[in-house]
Formats: C-alpha cells, structure tokens, sequence
C-alpha cells in the first residue's frame, strides 16, 4: 500500500512569545519540523505534505526539499481543515497525519500505527495520561471498542475523567477521507473543524478504530511554549545519551551530555560531563575527551584525546593524539598521529605531521608543519597582511624556539631552527639556525632614572 505523509504545521504557537514560526523552534538544534519530516522519511512514503500557515515563507525557505510539498492554510480554521487543504495532492490509499511541533515520535511507534491502518480500519494513536487536560478523550463502548473523540473542551464531566488521550496522529484509508473532511462541521466549543471528528464518521460507516499506545507522554509531546520545549530537548537528550551508551560508550553523566548532530561512535569511548558534540563527529575506538569541551564537524581517531575546556570545530585529530586543555581547533586544523597541541593554541588551516608538538600559547594558521616539528611557546604564524592570507611550510624536525613570529609566505627546510624571539621573513634553509632578533648589550654600571 502507498502512503501519503500529512504534517500539519500552519499553527501560530502564540505561548513561544516569539518571531520564529513554532515549528522552526529546534529540539538539539534542529527545527521540530525538521524532525517530524526526518522520521517521515524513514517511513518511505509517496509524497509528505507540509501544511503551513502562520510564518509560511519563512518555514518554506528553510525546510525546502525535493520529497516535501508545502500547502498553504491561509486561516487556522482547524485541524481538520488543515488536513483538506492538503487533500487535492493525495494520491495514496493510506495517510498517516503528523504534527509539526511533535517532534521525537519513535519510528517504530509510527510502523505500528500504520500496520493497524486498511480500507477497512483506521489506525488511532492513543496515549495514558496521568493528566489529560487539554486532549480529546478517547470514547469506547462497553467492549471497549473506539466510537468517538471527544475534545476537552466540548467534555461532559464524565468524559473528562477518562485518562486516554488522542495523540492526534492517525493513519486512514485515502479515500474515505475527502468524504469524512468534506462532512465536517465547526458547531463545536471552539468553532473549528475539527479532525478528530472523522473517527465517530468512520465507526458509523462500519470501519474498524484500532488503537496504538504510545510508549510514553514524551514520544507524543507537542511544544506548546518554551517550557515544553526545554522538556523536550532533555527527553532528546536522555534517549541520545542512552544510545551512545548501549554502543559502547562511557558518559561519566548522562544527563550533563549534549548532542547536536550526529554522532558515530566506536568502543571504549570516554565522556567526561558537560560536552556538547555537535554537526557531524565521528569519534574512533578508545578516544577520550574531557569536561566542557565543544566538538563540531570533527573526526577523532583511534585512542586520541581532547582535554578539558578544548573547543573543536572542522578539526581532526590523528591516532593517539592530543589537545587542551584549552585547545582550539578551528576548521582546516588536522593532527597527525600522535601529535600534540597544548594549553592555548589555536590552530586553523594547519596540519601538523606525526610527533609535531605545539605545547603552549601559539597561534598556527594557513600552516604546513612537519613530522616531530617542536613550535616553541609563543609563536605565531603571521599569516595576515591586511589584505590576504599566506601560507607558512616548516619541515620535518624543526625546532621552533619560543616567541617567533613566522611572517608568511615562508619556509624552513627541515632540521632548521629559529632563535627564540626572532622574527622570521626570509626562508631558512635545511639544517639551518635562523636567529632574527637585535643581539643583546649589556651596559655596565647602569644608573637607574630617579624621581625629581
Ligand atoms: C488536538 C486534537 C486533540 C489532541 C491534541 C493533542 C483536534 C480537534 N484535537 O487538539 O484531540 O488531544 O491535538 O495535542 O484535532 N493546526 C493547523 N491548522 C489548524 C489548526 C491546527 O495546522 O487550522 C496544527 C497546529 O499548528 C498544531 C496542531 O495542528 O500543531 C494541533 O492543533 P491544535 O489546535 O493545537 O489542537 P489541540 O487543541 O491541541
Ligand atoms: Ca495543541
């Protein structure tokens, strides 16, 4: 059976108090919508319908993609008018509606749903609420068959009581649903057609409403406000975390661990508190990293080891490396095997060769440094001239003595070495001692100035 994918998403969301359509508001950096459209996809449908409405462009703009159709709802007249704007691009015989603002719905949730779902069946998501205010009840008979929704604020007194909540994410035949959105009616509580109301039409036309149960409230959260959304994001959190850990990972805690991206990750790992990885990382066998450090878009081989306070952006670290504390790599800087950045060092654009060492304060960019390589304290690639970058090459073994300033474009051959405190602007070659500095004099005898 095909599948047709409905995400409704043309909500204001007045509670963010924000300029920011609500569904472009992130869970782990990335927009709600974005997730829902994520987890969409992993169901290979036919087509996946956005329906916007309040902040469209802005959501168009962002969420563009070759899978999606976007459809206007020039006015919020409910979800079930939501659902009929989407109507005239529905071609599937099933449709599994979603919600922009509920974002961490599991997969495996969405496949059981949909299995319930036939010509002659809908597929009803459900969910047990220790509070249900504010979601439509869930009516059964006495054999405890589906016939109705009931929203909360339409509820008698009794209904209210009943703790199973709609969710809202349901799977229906395609084409009974034109007829059932087409018999729609607003004279409700809140004068809104109301999707919900299509499950009593479905019972009265003899179909079947089988029921899935959510895992938990989480899985089926919708932000309404900020505060939902903070829930959300540890929700997030916690599972990622979880997962790392059955993969072989150890997090010294769990709940002091960011994921922003995605993350591959090999056995052994070491996670101290507070890291946040972000983008794109790929972490190796037996790496380690330590407290309050940031890594983005970055690899870390084999049994390398980042240090407290490093912050890792574009960066990758060779076998059995290390950096910080207080690294910063920024894009372009790759260590070799076994190489070694210390306390304040900034690198960007440099590669350093196996064995080089940069201990303490230096600032390496637009770099080529060879293997063993020792950068004294201090120095500093001048790679700047106030109009383009250069390129600075130094060669296997060079011994680079404290404070240099290396003014690019230059090279030193290898086995050269530089005085410390010298500026270097000419080429050195191989072998070579290059020493730029004035040469020290000592004055005999010399008289202090005094206070007049
Ligand atoms: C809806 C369900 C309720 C369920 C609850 C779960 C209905 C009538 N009620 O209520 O049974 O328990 O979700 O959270 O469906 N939207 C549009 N266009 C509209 C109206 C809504 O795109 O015209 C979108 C909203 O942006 C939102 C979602 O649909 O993301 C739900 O709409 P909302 O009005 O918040 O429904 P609830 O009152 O929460
Ligand atoms: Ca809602």
């Amino acid at each position: 059976m095909s599948l047709d994918i409905v995400i409704l998403a043309a909500g204001q969301g007045t509670r963010m108090r924000s300029a920011l359509p609500k569904v472009l508001h992130p869970v782990a950096a990335k927009p709600m919508l974005a997730h829902v459209i994520d987890t969409a996809r992993q169901l290979a449908p036919r087509k996946i319908h956005v329906v916007i409405g309040h902040g469209a462009e802005l959501v168009r703009e962002r969420l563009a993609a070759d899978d999606v159709d976007f459809v206007l709802q020039a006015e919020q007249l409910g979800t079930g008018h939501a659902v009929a704007q989407a109507l005239p691009h529905i071609e599937a015989d099933k449709v599994l509606i979603l919600y922009g603002d509920v974002p961490l719905t599991r997969v495996e949730t969405l496949q059981g749903l949909l299995a319930q779902a036939n010509e002659q069946q809908l597929g009803l998501l459900t969910v047990n609420l220790v509070d249900p205010t504010g979601y439509g009840r869930i009516l059964r008979d006495a054999n405890g068959v589906v016939q109705a929704i009931v929203e909360h604020k339409d509820a008698s007194e009794a209904q209210r009581a009943i703790r199973e909540g709609n969710t809202g994410i349901l799977a229906v035949p395609g084409k009974r649903l034109g007829d059932w959105l087409g018999r729609l009616s607003n004279s409700n509580a809140q004068g809104e057609y109301y999707l919900t109301d299509v499950i009593a039409m479905a019972v009265a036309d003899g179909l079947v409403v089988a029921t899935e149960t959510a895992q938990d409230e989480m899985e089926v959260l919708g932000a309404n406000d900020r505060i939902q959304l903070a829930q959300l994001e540890r929700y997030y959190q916690q599972r990622a975390a979880r997962s790392l850990m059955t993969q072989g990972v150890t997090l010294l805690d769990p709940a002091r661990f960011d994921l922003r991206g995605e993350v591959t990750v090999g056995r052994d790992v070491l996670i101290d508190v507070n890291v946040i990885l972000e983008g794109q990382v790929v972490i190796e066998d037996n790496v380690q990293i330590g407290p309050n450090c940031v890594i983005k878009n970055s690899i870390l081989r084999k049994g390398a080891i980042v240090k407290a306070n490093s912050h890792l952006d574009g960066a990758e670290l060779g076998e059995g490396a290390d950096c910080g504390p207080f690294a910063r790599l920024r894009p372009g800087a790759k260590l070799g095997a076994k190489a070694h950045v210390g306390n304040f060092v900034e690198l960007k654009n440099a590669v350093m060769g196996e064995g080089a060492k940069a201990g303490h304060l230096a600032y390496l960019g637009d770099a080529e440094i060879g293997a063993r390589t020792n950068i004294g304290a201090g120095t500093i690639t001048c790679n700047y001239d106030g109009a383009n970058k250069h390129k600075t090459v130094m060669g296997e073994d060079v011994f680079i003595g404290s404070n240099s300033s290396i003014v690019a474009p230059v090279t030193l051959g290898a086995g050269a070495t530089t005085g410390a405190g010298s500026t270097v602007t000419q080429d050195v070659p191989d072998g070579a001692l290059a020493v730029g500095r004035a040469k020290q004099r000592n004055i005999e005898g010399w008289k202090r100035p005094t206070k007049k």
